[in-house]
């Protein structure tokens, strides 16, 4: 099978995939883009502009695709672990494009990036270019690694199936329990990136469950010496840390003047309790757990603050209350279907004509708040 580089030099492919970038840009569409430009690999091509110009930033130019772009690590995440794993001779399984091991050349003397992909690997290289002390093996890794003579720390950021519905220890690749049978004649150091909503992990050694701006990231299992911390959460790019400690936060029946929402990562991780805040309890609002106090308060283990107004029983009973809050629209949290989610807005939108936003959390009944911001 041809690739890319088969056909064009990497300059080239990368002036071409600016120029689909521009065309991407100025709204042109991928097919109309086809039918003027007879390029060799054009979808590949087309592809590639998409994830260098997707949102969700990774860096600032990468031979990625769209795909490579769902699974590659993005530089706040690649930063900070290459950061922890600073070492002598680090081993990444499973490199795929190379996000991490540029970050991991860094910081590390040497890196031995191994992965099965020859497309992938053929890209990483690329992306790694500047970098001159990365050796590439291509290869499986359970098969290639007697050709390495020592290692101080393994990572291995596997891969997962995109259609599967929950994420098990037994389905990722390469299987971690033969990695770590196999890696283990090396080192003992393993730091072994798994889905954060895998439910049971049969392996002992710290887990971190990394939030990137306030969204859940990753999770980071570490082995060996690099186990530092119990259970943790840790915020990026601020780089905050909540571990666990033997708390219990009292439980509120109802909720108190403020209602704060938690960082997902410290909910993931089952920490909740370790929030050891003066004057706050937990609180079960529209099916969730939040934070609820009835002094206002700024903590960066909060995503969102909101000051509570009301309870309605009914919808009508909230439309009254609206009305005479002068609202005119409603940001729906809670239980609601994502399919629902615009219906059941506009339905109460229309009997608005208000001009201020209100927060209502849907549950069995209608608590109205509003927000109140956290940050500047
Ligand atoms: C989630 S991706 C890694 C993404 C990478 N961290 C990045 O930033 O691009 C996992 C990679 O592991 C590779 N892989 C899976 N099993 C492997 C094995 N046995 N040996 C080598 N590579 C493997 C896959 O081809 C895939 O590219």
């Amino acid at each position: 099978m041809a690739f890319l580089f088969d056909v064009y030099s990497h300059k080239e492919a990368e002036q071409r995939i600016k120029m689909i970038m521009k065309d991407l840009s100025s709204s042109r569409s991928p097919s109309q883009i086809k039918k003027e430009r007879h390029w060799q690999h054009i979808d590949e091509i087309i592809s590639i502009a998409r994830a260098n110009l997707k949102k969700e930033k990774i860096a600032d130019f990468l031979f990625m695709n769209v795909d490579d772009h769902r699974f590659a690590t993005n530089e706040i995440v690649a930063r900070y672990r290459a950061e922890r794993l600073k070492c002598n001779t680090l081993i990444e399984v499973g490199c795929g494009i190379g996000a991490q091991t540029i970050a991991f050349a860094k910081t590390c003397k040497q890196v031995i990036a191994i992965e099965k992909d020859e497309r992938k690997i053929s890209y990483a290289k690329e992306n790694c270019k500047k970098q001159k002390n990365i050796a590439f093996i291509h290869g499986d890794a359970l098969k290639v690694v007697s050709e390495i003579k020592s290692a101080d720390i393994v990572f291995c950021d596997p891969e997962r199936k995109p259609e599967e519905k929950e994420r098990s220890f037994s389905t990722i690749q390469p299987s971690i329990t033969l990695l770590l049978e196999k890696f283990g004649g090396l080192t003992k150091n393993f730091c072994i990136e798994l889905p954060p909503q895998m439910q049971s992990i049969p392996i002992e050694g710290e887990l971190e469950y990394l939030s990137v701006d306030n969204k859940l990231n990753r999770l980071n299992l570490y082995t060996g010496s690099l186990a530092r911390y119990k259970k943790n959460a840790l915020l990026l790019p601020e780089k905050k840390r909540l571990e666990l400690i033997d708390n219990v936060l009292p439980e509120a029946k109802n909720v108190e003047k403020y209602i704060f929402e938690i960082n997902p990562a410290i909910k993931k991780a089952g920490l909740i309790d370790s929030l050891k805040i003066k004057d706050v309890k937990k609180v079960l609002v529209a099916d969730n757990t939040y934070v609820t106090g009835n002094q206002f308060m700024k903590s960066s283990f909060f995503v969102h603050a909101y000051e509570f107004l009301c309870e309605c029983a009914s919808e009508k009973d909230l439309i009254e209350h609206l009305k005479k809050l002068d609202a005119g629209k409603v940001i729906l949290r809670g239980k609601i279907p994502e399919d629902q989610y615009w219906k059941r807005r506009t339905t109460i939108e229309k009997q608005l004509s208000g001009s201020k936003t209100f927060t209502v959390f849907v549950g069995n009944t209608f608590l109205v708040c509003i927000q109140r911001k956290l940050f500047e």
